[in-house]
This record gives structure tokens, sequence and C-alpha cells, in this order.
């Protein structure tokens, strides 16, 4: 059983080093400091007696953990910083369209023109879903959450598309890549018409990804849709927000089921099920739902109340990593004037500004180090375009598309990458005889 009660004393005596002295056996370890890490592994050294298993760590919720060496997204949460491959997001969202930022997060670097036309090319091309995938989602009911619809439908192309399974065969993952990047939206756009009770509208090779993405949802009976170039460009900077995000809860799914070297399209169904949840990425609809309920400006106070009481959380507010403002978040709040000068101002803005300045004024959010997050304006934007709220996920989980392959591949080249195992301190009864069940109490 592993309870000890022993005392450990850990002293780092060079740059380099961690000297750790085990009060229990008074033995003397040094151990390699590398990346401002230790190695897990080398704690295992740490041993009561030769029959002992050796030291491990505590970490639930790995809030203290690196499981990857990563060189696709970098956070600073203290100082509200986030780079794709060395690029700040800012630069990316002002100067980049969400398919080149997709090109730069699964190739490392910015396309040339040749290579941006040809990346372009290829995506539009595999836009198209094979006519059994629309009538798979014909089975849904009308009333099915679309993020319910798009994991599973996520799911069921690993059926269509069995070349998938050669993981390790390059061609194949560019093959399996260009197909999620460029089916996403169609997939997201058919659940979105499925749920209206609409016809589905095939995609527009004319367009631009998102201004088809756009008419693949919105076209009614003209012949050619317009999409309306401020959201077109709207739409096109919150997917390069939402890319990539490091090692957050989808992407250590992705990364997770993808380290049983299972098909991308598994591992994807996964990740979107993880960002499917209210703490990840099924906030923003969390946030507009807490809005509506709130319902004027006047009630905000109550609700700040009611969260210092314990008795729910803000929505939209808060995160693991950013200690600080989340740089997502600004670049939405500027991204929100634009799309309100077209559609009108949505009427919960003035109720989510009113929130915030509460919020950030108040000791309860200031200690904790509480701010907004990328979900606290996106909903409403989204609400503002004509989205319903249970469509607001699925907006997230089609820029993110990029960010889980782009992970994935990263872990599969991996060579220190296994299939994931944590450990666990295990709590429950010590070994006991079966009894059967008329003599069982
Ligand atoms: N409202 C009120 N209190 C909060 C909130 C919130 N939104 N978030 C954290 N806290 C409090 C929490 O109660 C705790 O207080 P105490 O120390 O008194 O117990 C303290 O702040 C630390 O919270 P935590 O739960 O330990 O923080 P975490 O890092 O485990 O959780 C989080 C991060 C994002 C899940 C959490 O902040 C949260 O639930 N936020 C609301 C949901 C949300 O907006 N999620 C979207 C995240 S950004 C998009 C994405 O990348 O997924």
């Amino acid at each position: 059983m592993w309870r000890h009660l022993g005392v450990l004393t850990i002293e780092a005596i060079m740059s380099d080093t961690l000297t750790i002295t085990d009060n229990r056996t008074n033995k003397t370890y040094e151990i390699q400091i590398r990346d401002g890490s230790i190695s897990a592994m080398e704690l295992r050294r740490i041993k009561e007696n030769p029959e002992d298993f050796g030291l491990m760590t505590y970490d639930p919720a790995l809030t203290n953990t690196a499981a990857c060496r990563s060189k696709i997204t970098w956070i600073d949460g203290e100082r509200g910083i986030l780079m794709y491959r060395g690029y700040p997001i800012e630069q990316l969202a002002k100067n980049s369209d969400f398919l080149e930022t997709a090109y730069l997060l699964l190739s490392g670097e910015l396309p040339t023109a040749a290579r941006m036309n040809k990346w372009k090319h290829n995506v539009t091309v595999h836009s198209m879903l094979h006519e059994n995938i629309k009538k798979f989602m014909e089975g849904f009911q009308y009333t099915a959450h679309p993020m319910g619809i798009f994991l599973s439908t996520v799911g069921a192309m690993s059926t269509f598309y069995p070349d998938a399974k050669d993981i390790f065969n390059e061609d194949s993952r560019k093959m399996q890549t260009l197909r999620l990047i460029a089916k996403v939206p169609s997939i997201a756009a058919y659940a979105y018409r499925h749920s209206m009770g609409l016809p589905y509208v095939y995609p527009d090779n004319d367009l631009s990804f998102t201004g088809n993405f756009l008419n693949m949802l919105f076209k009614m009976t003209e012949l050619k849709y317009q999409p309306n170039p401020v959201l077109e460009r709207a739409l096109d900077v919150l997917f390069i927000l939402h890319a990539d995000h490091e090692q957050n809860c989808s992407t250590s799914a992705m990364r997770g089921i993808g380290s049983s070297h299972a098909d991308p399209y598994s591992a994807l169904t996964g990740a979107a099920a993880a960002l499917y949840g209210p703490l990840h990425g099924g906030a923003n609809e969390a946030v507009l739902r807490m809005l509506a309920e709130i319902g004027t400006v006047k009630q905000v106070p109550a609700i700040i109340k009611s969260v210092k009481n314990g008795e729910r959380r803000l929505m939209g507010f808060g995160h693991r990593v950013y200690k600080s403002y989340d740089p997502r978040a600004k670049i939405i709040k500027e991204v929100a004037d634009l799309v309100f000068a077209v559609t009108g101002k949505n009427p919960m803005l003035d109720i989510a500004l009113e929130l915030e300045r509460i919020a950030l004024e108040d000791d309860y959010f200031v200690e904790r180090k509480l701010y907004p997050n990328v979900d606290f304006y996106s909903g409403l934007i989204y609400q503002a375009m004509g989205f319903q709220p249970d469509m607001f996920p699925v907006l997230f989980a089609i820029p993110r598309t990029a960010g889980w392959i782009a992970q994935w591949e990263e872990m599969l080249l991996d060579k220190d990458q296994r299939i994931t195992r944590p450990r666990q301190i295990y709590e429950g009864p010590e070994k006991r005889d079966f009894i059967p069940r008329e003599k069982r109490r």
C-alpha cells in the first residue's frame, strides 16, 4: 500500500541540479534540472528499501506536470502572451487568415505565396462530404445538440477512410489532415441546417474558407451567396484565436487517444467530446445562457454575490494558465465592435460589460486573478451573426481541429512518447476473500 509518512528535504544546490535528501533513509540523490523541470522517472530511484516501487508525484488534473515537449504554441499566463510557432497572436489576428494560420500550426512555418495557393486549393477540393455521411447525419433528431452531431459524425468518418489507420505513413497523415480541415466546416454547417430543418448547402469553391462556411450555413434561395466581408473577416479572426492553445483538456485528450495509435478521426472525436464540456469549449454557450438568465444590468450585482457565495461560477471567467487578461479576449472585444456595426449591438453586451467592470474591481476576482477568457465575448458575436448558442462549441471545434492535428502529429513523431498511462495512489480495500452471495450480510 502506497502510504509514506516520510519527509523529503529538497534543495537546488546548482543551477542545473537538484539535491534531494530522503529523511526516511538519509540518502541523498542528485537530479538533473532541464528546462525548468525534473524527470518524474528520476524520482523512482528514491526508495525506502530495494523492494519499494520508488517515489511518484501526485498531480491530480496535471496542474504542474509537463507531459510533452512541444514547438507549436507558447502561453505566458502571467503576462497574457500567446504565440503560435513564435508569432504573437495579435500579429496573426491582424495580418493572417485562418487557413494560413492552420498551415503555420501544422507545418511550423508561414507558407510562401505558391505553397499557400496549393494548400488553399487542396483544402477547397476536399470540402465535400460523402453522400452517406449526409444520410448518417439525417438520422439525428432535429433537437439533437449540434456538438453531439458534430463529434459523432467525425467519429463515423473513421469508417469512411480506413487508410487513416496508417498513421506512420506521412502521405496518409497529410491526406487525413486535408480531409479534416476541409470537411469539419461542412459537418458543422450540416449539423446546423439539420437542426433548423433546412436543406444542406454544398460548398462553393469560389468563396474563401470562412465565406464558404457562411454560405453553407445561411444560403437560402439566392443563386449565389455573397458573404458580408466584415462578418467573413470576423469569423477568420475568431478562428485564428481558437486554432490552438497548447496542452488544454481537449488537446490532451487528442494526444492521449492518439498515443494508443487510434486513427485521427477517432482521436479527434474524443478531443471534440472534451471540448464540449462547459468548463472548456462549452463555456461560450454557457456564457450566453447565463447572460440571458441575468436579463438586465440591474441584476448584475446579485449574480456577482451568488458567485462569491460559491453558488455558481461566472462563466467565461478564469483560466488554468492565464492569470492576467486573456489576450484572445482583448482581440475579440475589438472584433465585436466591427461585427455590431453591421449586425446591430447584441443587447446582452451591456450586461457582459457591467459584469466585467464589477468583477475586475472586486477582491474575490482580483485575489484569484480571474479575468474574462476567450469565451466571455465570443458568444455575443456569434449570436449577433445569427447562430444559436448550441452552435458555439461547434464553432470552437472547427478551428481547433488544426491545433489538434498539429499536436497529434507532433506526439506521434516524438520519440519520448509512448501510450499515455498515468499512475494512481490506490486507496481501496486491502486483499480480501470472495464471500458467496448467500453468506453476505
Ligand atoms: N467563477 C467564480 N470563481 C471561479 C471561477 C469562475 N469562473 N473560476 C475559478 N474560480 C475560483 C474557484 O472557485 C477557486 O476559488 P477558491 O480558491 O476559493 O476555491 C479559484 O478561483 C481557482 O479555481 P480553480 O477551479 O482551481 O481553477 P482551475 O484552473 O481548475 O479552472 C477554469 C479553470 C477555466 C475551469 C475555471 O476558471 C472555470 O470554471 N471557469 C468558468 C468556465 C470557463 O469560462 N471556461 C472556459 C475556459 S477558456 C476556454 C478554453 O480554453 O477552454
